[in-house]
């Protein structure tokens, strides 16, 4: 589903991302843990082509097609999705016509608003006035609509609360289809600082990002005891 290899990315003239390499198969779920200011945001906003990172150097393949130089609104047509850690507030559009735009016209709206605990939000500007949770929760409405193949997440348990985080765990299993089981095809790649999402979820990889490259890789949750044990530093000692 998706490679990316050796990629290098710049933004505002400065190299954040040095070399990463990231493979992504059919119905497989994906974890980036990694401290503050390490990569991970650029890189999820660098597959999604938003503008301001720009690649220097390697390939962003998905579906067997490099997409290095499509637009934003090209690489959703070809079924990539983001939910990002801090989504702008779009005044004078409602939350109910970005599901509508999602979805080509196809999901019925106050069905997928019901499954988020949003129906009153339909009819409000998107995020305008929203707290932390509600606008995670606003994301992945929009992503239901959606329903894109590759699905990247940033941080999508960050501030919302302990009643809704189960809720979220449920949502974002059904965007990847973890109920298909043995038919699964959708694909993520879900940042996490804190790991809490990994209770509410069967993820298949982790990686490391740290500085702007990935220290390591393997099972997410030995990656996440790991870190839960000895800190992020332990990066740095396993890197040298
Ligand atoms: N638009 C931007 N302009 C300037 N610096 C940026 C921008 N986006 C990210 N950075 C910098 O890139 C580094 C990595 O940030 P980020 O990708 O947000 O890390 P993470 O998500 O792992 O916390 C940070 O030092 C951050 O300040
Ligand atoms: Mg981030």
């Amino acid at each position: 589903m998706l490679t990316v290899r050796d990629l290098h990315v710049e933004v505002a003239g400065r190299e954040i991302l040095k070399g990463i390499d990231i493979e992504i198969r059919e119905g497989e779920t994906c974890i980036l843990f990694g401290p503050n200011g390490g990569g991970k945001t650029s890189l999820l906003l660098a597959l999604m082509g938003f503008s301001n990172y720009q690649v220097t150097k390697g390939e962003i393949v998905f579906k067997g097609e490099v997409i290095n130089d499509l637009p934003i609104n090209e690489r959703a047509k070809r079924g990539i999705g983001i939910s990002m850690q801090r989504p702008p507030v779009v005044r004078g559009v409602k939350t109910r016509q970005m599901v509508e735009i999602a979805s080509d016209g196809q999901a019925d709206a106050k069905e997928l608003a019901h499954q988020l605990d949003l129906i009153e939000f339909l009819d409000r500007d998107i995020n305008l006035g929203f707290s932390g949770g509600e606008i995670k929760r606003s994301e992945l409405l929009q992503l239901l609509a959606q329903s894109p193949d590759l699905v990247l997440l940033d941080e999508p348990e960050s501030g919302v609360d302990l009643e809704n985080i189960a809720l979220v765990g449920k949502v974002i299993n059904k965007l990847l289809e973890k109920y298909l089981h043995r038919k699964r095809k959708k694909a993520g790649l879900i940042i996490t600082h804190t790991g809490h999402i990994l209770d509410y979820l069967e993820a298949d990889k982790g990686y490391v990002l740290f500085d702007g490259q990935i220290g390591c890789q393997g099972n997410p949750r030995e990656i996440l005891e790991d870190i839960r044990r000895r800190g992020y530093e332990a990066c740095t000692i396993c890197r040298r």
